[in-house]
């Protein structure tokens, strides 16, 4: 699967929105930088925070195990698989956050915004 992938820092910076319109060919005009913007392959068995760790990228992490939110990201194409347990409430997974830690692409493409852990959203589940 590829994985295109946009750090949550940015959008403040540019005052964008995850719901904007066209999020990432905006991100892909933007000039940024690869540590914030940027695609990579993840490989059949490997968690979305694996691979990025694999290909050189320090995203936020804490428990590696699902109970903390620390590595969440928002999902906005394709989809990761999740085991059953784990911290996310059913409200935020339908809004499409995820975690890298353990959530592995089921699909062939995907678009995430990582490093979301500062949202509001998920201010109550940070440990
Ligand atoms: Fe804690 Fe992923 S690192 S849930």
């Amino acid at each position: 699967s590829e994985v295109e992938y946009l750090n949550y820092d940015v959008l403040s910076d540019f005052g964008w929105e995850p719901g904007d319109d066209d999020l990432f060919g905006k991100a892909a005009a933007a000039d940024l930088d690869e540590v914030d913007y940027g695609a990579f392959e993840v490989h059949p068995g490997e968690s979305l925070l694996e691979a990025a760790e694999d290909r050189g990228f320090a995203w936020p992490f804490a428990c590696r195990g699902g109970a903390c939110a620390n590595c969440a990201v928002l999902l906005l194409d394709g989809e990761l698989s999740m085991p059953a347990s784990h911290v996310l409430p059913e409200e935020l997974m339908e809004r499409g956050f995820r975690l890298s830690c353990n959530g592995m692409p089921i699909t062939d493409e995907l678009k995430v915004v990582y490093n979301v852990k500062h949202m509001p959203e998920l201010d109550d589940l940070l440990l």
